[in-house]
């Protein structure tokens, strides 16, 4: 058994090369996330692709003045549809089932970027409201993710992880 390379491979990328992008990535990072998996298949995912820097800035502010989403040539936001997944699950579709959804199509894209050479970082520090103000989310719609994308600068090292022995326990915990 064997743990597929791009996982191994796959790093947060937090600066990247003044390179243009090809054409057809954003569709096939979006058609990447969508083959996620989500509770009773209901995709309760929504992507806004932005490349302009003026709405990049806006994003920047948003996240605490993480610089590096402006340098990137695309930055995907992902966003959850509560409202969908509670109209089947009830609290648990819009509380947790959205969420998990969506942060399946998130490392979706991630692994994809990296297969195809890029980069991209998950951030989740940032704030909903002005986010949501910034990419003129509806009311109901949260942001959930911005993954600045481009070809990376640097590649880090991988970072550490808890090993197996700390994070099973068996049968009960
Ligand atoms: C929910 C979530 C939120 C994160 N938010 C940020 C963030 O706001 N800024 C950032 O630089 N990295 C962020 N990261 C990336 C983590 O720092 C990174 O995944 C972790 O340090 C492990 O490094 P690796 O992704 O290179 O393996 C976030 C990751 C997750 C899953």
């Amino acid at each position: 058994m064997k743990i597929p390379e791009i996982i191994k491979n796959r790093r947060s990328i937090r600066s990247f090369l003044d390179k243009e992008l090809p054409e057809e990535i954003s569709k096939t990072l979006i058609e990447a996330a969508c083959l996620a998996p989500s509770a009773g298949n209901l995709q309760p995912w929504e992507f806004i692709i932005l490349k302009e820097e003026e709405t990049k800035k806006k994003l920047v502010e948003a996240a605490y003045g993480q610089e590096f989403i402006s340098e990137a040539k695309i930055v995907i936001v992902v966003c959850a549809n509560p409202n969908s997944s509670a109209a089947r699950y009830g609290t648990r579709g819009s509380s947790l089932y959205c969420l998990q959804d969506t942060a399946a199509a998130v490392q979706n894209i991630l692994l994809t970027a990296t297969d195809n050479g890029l980069g991209g970082c998950w951030v989740g520090a940032f704030d909903e409201k002005k986010a949501s103000e910034a990419l003129k989310l509806p009311r109901e719609i949260r942001p959930v993710a911005i993954i600045p994308i481009g070809y990376p600068k640097t590649i880090p090292p991988s970072r550490p992880r808890r090993g197996y022995s700390e994070v099973v326990h068996l049968e009960t915990w």
